[in-house]
């Protein structure tokens, strides 16, 4: 049996390959976007980085948001004397027992005129221990459920998509061995990067394993795609087979 290649598709099937193809391509500019604004400040630097990747997995271990808030863009509505105090309880596990005595009192003087509901500015509000201690905990990245929530939905979506891409791209001609190595980077890739995000929400090494698995995804993907788009409407019929 000759396998089905794309010049024995029908005007119907090949539009309908070539529609499908250019949406999911558009879709994964969007997701590579949206990827971009979303973790491109982790680091509070500009650009997208290794750094921003495990930030957003293992978190900013190194400190709390209250402290890169009031060193950084808070930094200007608190003194120098109030922010060591600040620090100094932040790094004593800001228990609630120094809240009323030691840190209410800098809140107050500044802060308050922004963080509180009645401020209406819609900032997190800080008059109750309960509404600062969430910015004083340590930042241990994406919570575990976010993980698992995030994984599964990635495992049944890409799948699926790359499942419909693939079984498009198979209809090319193309050596064989490339064929099959095409087919099981990207799906290896998804399990790979799903993989590595645990991973690094152990260890922050690991970002490096979320970047190369985003990289052979994508590479394959658009290797898939391009190719099918291309033999979809140029591949002419040989002519021992017409
Ligand atoms: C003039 C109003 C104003 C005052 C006063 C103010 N803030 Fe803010 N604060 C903001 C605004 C606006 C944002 C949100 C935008 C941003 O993050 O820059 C914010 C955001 C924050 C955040 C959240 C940062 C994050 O990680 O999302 C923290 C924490 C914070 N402020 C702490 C403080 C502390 C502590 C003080 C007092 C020393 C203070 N702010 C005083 C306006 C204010």
């Amino acid at each position: 049996m000759v396998a089905k290649r794309f010049y024995h598709c029908t005007v119907s099937e090949k539009l309908l390959y070539t529609c499908f193809l250019l949406l999911v391509g558009l879709g994964y500019l969007m997701a590579t976007a949206y990827l971009f604004v979303t973790h491109v400040n982790n680091d509070g630097k500009p650009g997208l980085s290794i750094t921003d990747v495990a930030n957003s997995y293992y978190g900013n271990r190194s400190g709390t948001r209250l402290e890169a808030a009031i060193r950084g863009t808070m930094a200007g509505n608190i003194s120098d004397d109030d922010r060591g105090i600040m620090v100094a309880w932040l790094k004593d596990g800001a228990e609630e027992e120094h809240f009323a005595h030691d840190i209410k009192p800098i809140l107050d003087k500044t802060c308050l005129a922004c963080h509180t509901k009645e401020a209406g500015m819609n900032l997190p509000d800080f008059s109750t221990y309960e509404g600062l201690h969430k910015y004083a905990e340590v930042d241990t990245g994406m919570s575990m459920a976010s993980l698992l929530k995030l994984s599964h939905i990635h495992l049944f979506g890409i799948s699926l998509l790359l499942f419909m891409i693939g079984f498009i791209f198979i209809q090319c001609e193309i050596n064989v061995y490339f064929k099959r190595f095409l087919v099981v980077s990207p799906m290896f890739a998804v399990f790979v990067d799903v993989l590595s995000w645990f991973l690094t929400k152990w260890d922050s090494h690991y970002a490096m394993v979320v970047v190369a698995a985003g990289a052979l995804l994508g590479f394959s993907m658009a290797a898939q795609m391009l190719i099918s788009l291309y033999q979809i409407w140029f591949l002419k019929k040989p002519a021992e087979q017409a």
